[in-house]
């Protein structure tokens, strides 16, 4: 059993997929022992409580610094011993400490194809602002392994989605949670519970049957 954390910020749309995809059974071999926000006021944290999941606020703005907010979030992490810890919309800096602690272990879902509209400054609808602004024409989202650097390491899924003529950034990013996001961040955590991925040489490797 896979027991996962995942981190919100927001109003915790993709924790609410991996949730209902555990109870239709499409992830399998999976429990979400925790939901931890740095933002009180967050939506996700409901979502959790009434899902009856273990949810937890730990807010830098409870801390004298940075540092403090990094030991507390890391200790909460360990309290609930997470296999897996998913970053679902959670706008916090990983501190490095948690990023070796957790190699291989982090996974991310973010609104684009990457290597596109992704990095410093690239989240929620600055995403599709920008995607929207250089004019392409498919766009999609993106799971990924957390590594040091800002949405770099390796691909686990992706899946795109056609930009309209007539979408906005919100039309856009409504689009791409619900056909791109809310499917692959379910189906990526799904393999690795059920042991169906592996790293090889930074490349992620789709195990077949
Ligand atoms: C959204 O912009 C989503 O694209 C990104 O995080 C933001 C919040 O999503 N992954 P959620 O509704 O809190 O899951």
């Amino acid at each position: 059993m896979l027991k996962i954390l995942v981190c919100v910020s927001g109003g915790g749309t993709n924790l609410q997929a991996v949730i209902d995809a555990a109870a239709k059974g499409t992830v399998t071999n999976t429990q979400i022992v925790g939901v931890i926000s740095n933002n009180q006021n967050a939506y996700a944290l409901e979502r959790a409580k009434q899902a009856g999941i273990p949810a937890f606020c730990v807010s830098p703005k409870a801390y004298a610094d940075r540092e403090e907010f990094n030991r507390a979030f890391l200790e909460k992490t360990e309290e609930l011993q997470p296999d897996l810890i998913v970053l679902a919309g959670f706008l916090v800096v990983i501190p490095k400490e948690m990023i070796r602690k957790y190699a291989n272990r982090i996974i991310n879902i973010h609104p684009s194809l990457i290597p596109s509209f992704c990095g410093t400054g690239f989240y929620g609808l600055k995403v599709h602002e920008a995607a929207l602004e250089r004019g392409v024409k498919v766009t999609g989202a993106t799971v990924h392994f957390v590594d040091e650097g800002t949405d770099t390491g390796p691909i686990i899924l992706q899946k795109p989605v056609m930009v309209n003529e007539d979408d906005t950034p919100e039309s856009l990013q409504k689009r791409v949670m619900e056909q791109a996001e809310w499917v692959i961040l379910p189906e990526a955590i799904d393999r690795i519970a059920n042991g169906k991925i592996r790293i090889e040489n930074g490349k992620v490797i789709q195990k077949t049957e």
